[in-house]
């Protein structure tokens, strides 16, 4: 190669990645800060806004070329489990050649009780001591490559309530607002069609947002919500995931649930054994990746005076009931695709399949998918293809059947349908 083309590569890289470090994380980052007059906003309202750079990190790293015109955050109000003001991010991205009627909102299992592990901060830069959700940022980049405007939601809030179920569920609710209010002024429609997506921690927000619309978002009108690898019980999860190569999540939900409740901050400030707390925090306040790898195999409830029992007490009961239960809230208004793996090791199928049962006796509208093959993780890809087959068919304004189906499949490998839906050389690095 040419010198002068070597140097000026590795003089773009140099900018490439003096841009990516200016990125600050939000712990860091004053624009991440909720105003003291937070409840003189309406559920919705934007506070602020800022564009960002359209070199999103996350897009960038995969094998695709994705196309983005324009990205936009903002910080809007929400509401948060215990019916408080609170504000959290949206971030809304433009691609090229955009359809302006088609709206998705792709909520990433960021999994994680920790602020910086926010999407709206690590779409942006891929922070090496943070996570990467590479299937999530896939679907994202394969939407915008169909034209599809996508929004993603700081779901937890600002405090990364992870597991925090309506905080969770408002805040796609809200972002969702705000982004149909703010959108046209970028080039959105008045009146696009609209539709939720998320798998694992992302289906945790999708589903209870489907679950509150009608309650707290009557006005809001989503073409359907796709729901994969769904954890309907966190209660049951824990128990699940506890002792095993997952157990690191119990960690981080049971942190993620705390933050939300006074009462239960300080259940868990008095139950925690004391020479055994800043150990729990440590791997509780990780990122995704870092409390997996620290709390795989642990048994978390060794760290509570107690044991297991500890959380029959009156205080973490009626909190994971109230913000860990789905199933209690109301009922999906949009219609739903749900798909799951029969043997997911991290939620029991049978949670899922009592939850489906409970909204289809109350009218839902529901396909559910149940995989014969697979885990929690390869449903999550081996999935994708019918998913957003349905998603593109709710964007695109086909109707539904009333009423509820089950199908049960056995899903191998991935559907060559997948190759027009996203794109040959993405489905050739998933397949
Ligand atoms: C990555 O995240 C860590 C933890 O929040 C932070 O200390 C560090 O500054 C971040 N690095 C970059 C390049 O933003
Ligand atoms: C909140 O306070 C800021 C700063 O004083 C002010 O600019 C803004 O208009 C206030 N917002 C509302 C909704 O009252
Ligand atoms: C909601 O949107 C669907 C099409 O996506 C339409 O058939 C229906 O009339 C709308 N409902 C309301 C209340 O606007
Ligand atoms: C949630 O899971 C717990 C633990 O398995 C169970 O006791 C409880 O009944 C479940 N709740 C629902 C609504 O199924
Ligand atoms: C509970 O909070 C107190 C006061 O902040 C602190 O000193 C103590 O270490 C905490 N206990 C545990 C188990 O975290
Ligand atoms: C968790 O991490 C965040 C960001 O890195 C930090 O601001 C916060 O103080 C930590 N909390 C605990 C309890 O360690
Ligand atoms: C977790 O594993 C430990 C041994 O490492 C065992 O003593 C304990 O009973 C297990 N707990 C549960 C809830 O399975
Ligand atoms: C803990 O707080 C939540 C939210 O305010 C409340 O619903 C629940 O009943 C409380 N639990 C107890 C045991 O007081
Ligand atoms: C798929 O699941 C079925 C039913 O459990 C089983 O018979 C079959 O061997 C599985 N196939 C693969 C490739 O895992």
């Amino acid at each position: 190669m040419h010198p002068s083309l070597v140097t000026s590569l590795s003089l773009l890289s140099l900018l490439f990645s003096s841009v990516a470090a200016s990125v600050k994380p939000p712990s860091l980052d004053p624009w991440y800060s909720q105003p003291r007059n937070i409840s003189e906003y309406e559920a919705g309202a934007v506070i602020r806004s800022r564009s960002v750079n359209t070199k999103l990190e996350a897009l960038l790293t995969l094998p695709m070329d994705v196309s983005v015109k324009s990205v936009v955050q903002y910080l809007f109000r929400t509401t948060d489990s215990l019916g408080k003001a609170a504000a959290s991010v949206v971030t809304l991205i433009e691609p090229r050649n955009s359809d302006p009627t088609k709206l998705l909102g792709y909520q990433v299992y960021y999994d994680s009780a920790n602020v910086d592990s926010s999407p709206s901060y690590l779409i942006q830069t891929r922070n090496e001591t943070l996570d990467f959700y590479e299937p999530d940022f896939g679907m994202i980049g394969a939407a915008l490559n169909k034209g599809w405007w996508v929004y993603t939601t700081d779901y937890e809030g600002l405090d990364a309530q992870y597991t925090a179920g309506l905080q969770s569920g408002h805040a796609v609710l809200d972002s969702t607002r705000a982004v149909l209010k703010e959108g046209p002024s970028k080039g959105l429609s008045n009146n696009p069609r609209y539709a939720l997506w998320g798998y694992s921690g992302g289906s945790l927000a999708s589903a209870w947002a489907a679950e509150l619309q009608h309650s707290y978002a009557p006005e809001l009108n989503f073409s359907g919500v796709t729901l994969g690898g769904t954890v309907p019980n966190i209660t049951s999860v824990t128990q699940t995931i506890n002792n095993g190569s997952s157990a690191g999540l119990a960690f981080s939900g049971t942190f993620g649930t705390a933050k939300a409740f006074p009462n239960m901050t300080e259940w868990l400030n008095q139950t925690l054994i004391p020479s055994k707390s800043a150990e729990f925090y440590s791997i509780a306040n990780g990122s995704y990746y870092y409390a997996n790898a620290a709390g795989a195999n642990k048994d978390m409830f060794s760290f509570f005076k107690g044991g297991e029992r500890a959380f029959l007490d009156p205080v973490p009961r009626t909190v994971f009931q109230l913000s860990g239960t789905l199933g209690f809230h109301g009922v999906p208004v949009a219609p739903l695709f749900v798909y799951k793996a029969v043997k997911d090791q991290v939620s029991p199928i049978k949670d899922t399949d009592k939850l489906i049962a409970s909204y289809c006796a109350q009218g839902a509208r529901i396909q559910y998918q149940r995989d014969l093959n697979g885990s929690h993780a390869s449903e999550g890809l081996a999935g994708s293809v019918d998913a957003f087959s349905w998603v593109s068919d709710r964007l695109s304004g086909n109707s539904v059947n009333s009423g509820c189906t089950t199908k049960v499949v056995e899903i191998v490998s991935l559907d060559p349908k997948g190759a027009s839906l996203f794109g040959k050389k993405l489905y050739a690095a998933l397949s």
